[in-house]
């Protein structure tokens, strides 16, 4: 990941979404697109080109991604083509195609293009962690989503018995009532629609507060999911990097996907300690990238990606038994001590291997 090829290849990627996006809403610029047209023809064949390109590509690479490794090349393919990101990656050069077979009645689809803003999403830490703050609060969402058309609903039938005789066009039915309700409840408020008898306004002050209420409950809670998730991960903790942890290899999809849940991420700068001899333990950590280096009374030890360390104090609910600093930047994965216990419970392969390694390490040093 940290390969500068990788990272130019990603950079150039980036660059050619957003172009394309700022040319799909330029070209709706009747005077612009008549100026610009053969600059926008070209823009638009490079990058059906390119995504084109880039989308045979991460299919034919499919069997090569931790996640599928372990299915039939065609089926780890087949896997990935129905993955969200994936149809994205579709819908984003169908555009191309359907403008090159000139498919009458499809020339709106080409809008599809805007579509191309999406496949962002993947270079985009923040929006993959909004969007699993989104999921992980689901419930209460869909709580709030209930309790809003409930109000919205109770709004809508009183606001009907109290204005249906004064204004039979406006509230003169529920449903046409309902466009009133939902306006006001979302504090939008048009003001095509507003009651005129003093019940009528009375029931539009108490909706319009009661929406304030309910809209600001949905928000926190999406807020808090969202920083509490950014906090969780300093940077995202990717299938792949659980995937390639040693400690983690036997473990099958289900599994690594809720050892992800749990793992924190931190990034460290090269000097820095990251646990202290004598510090009471919470966590343990594994090493996704770069070395550390265990401060020992002989030679220092050092740890490199793959590695982990931090076991020993939690095992034996003791205090560290040495001080361990980054040698380079590194990335580390962190598991907090229940989630390792539960972790090792529902393992007993991982935990005998954890044992083993706090036991070496404990014999040539604190026994
Ligand atoms: P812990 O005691 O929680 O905190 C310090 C960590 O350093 C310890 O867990 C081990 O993971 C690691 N450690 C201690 N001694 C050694 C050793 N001899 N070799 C490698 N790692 C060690």
């Amino acid at each position: 990941m940290n390969d500068p090829v990788v990272h130019a290849v990603h950079f150039g990627l980036i660059l050619l979404i957003v172009v394309n996006v700022a040319a799909v809403v330029l070209e709706s610029v009747p005077s612009i697109r008549e100026g610009h047209s053969i600059l926008f023809l070209g823009i638009e064949i490079v990058s059906g080109f390119i995504f084109t390109v880039e989308y045979m590509a991460r299919l034919w690479c499919a069997p090569e991604d931790p996640p599928f490794q372990h299915m039939r090349p065609w089926r780890a393919r087949l896997r990935w083509a129905m993955h969200p990101q994936s149809i994205v990656d579709l819908l984003a050069i169908l555009p191309f195609y359907l403008a090159y077979w000139n498919v009458e009645g499809l020339r709106t689809l080409l809008l599809l293009r805007l579509f191309r803003f999406f496949k962002l999403a993947r270079y985009s830490p923040g929006l993959a962690s909004l969007a699993e703050a989104i999921y992980a609060e689901r419930r209460a969402l869909l709580a709030c989503g209930i309790i809003l058309i409930g109000a919205m609903l109770l709004a809508a039938s009183v606001m009907n018995l109290a204005e249906r005789e004064v204004q039979p066009d406006k509230f003169g039915t529920i449903p046409e009532a309902m466009y009133w309700a939902i306006v006001t409840l979302t504090t939008v408020g048009y003001g095509d629609a507003v009651p005129v008898t003093p019940i009528g306004r009375v029931i539009a002050a108490v909706t319009a507060v009661m929406g304030l209420i309910m809209l600001a409950l949905p928000v926190g809670i999406v807020a808090s999911a969202f920083s509490r998730e950014i906090h969780r991960r300093d940077f995202v903790v990717t299938w792949s990097m659980v995937a390639r942890v040693p400690l983690f290899a036997d473990l099958d999809a289900h599994d690594i996907a809720t050892v992800m849940q749990c793992l924190r991420s931190r990034s460290c700068i090269p000097g820095e300690v990251i646990v202290r001899k004598g510090d009471e333990a919470h966590s343990m950590y594994l090493i996704a990238s770069g070395d550390v280096e265990v401060v020992l009374p002989g030679e220092p030890v050092r740890l490199g990606p793959g590695d982990f360390f931090g076991e020993m104090a939690i095992l034996r609910r003791r205090r560290r038994s040495a001080t361990v600093k980054a040698s380079t930047h590194c990335r580390l994965l962190i598991l907090d001590a229940n989630d390792l216990h539960e972790l090792l419970e529902a393992n007993p392969s991982i935990a005998e291997h954890i044992h083993k390694v706090a036991q070496a390490r404990g014999g040539r040093k604190t026994s």
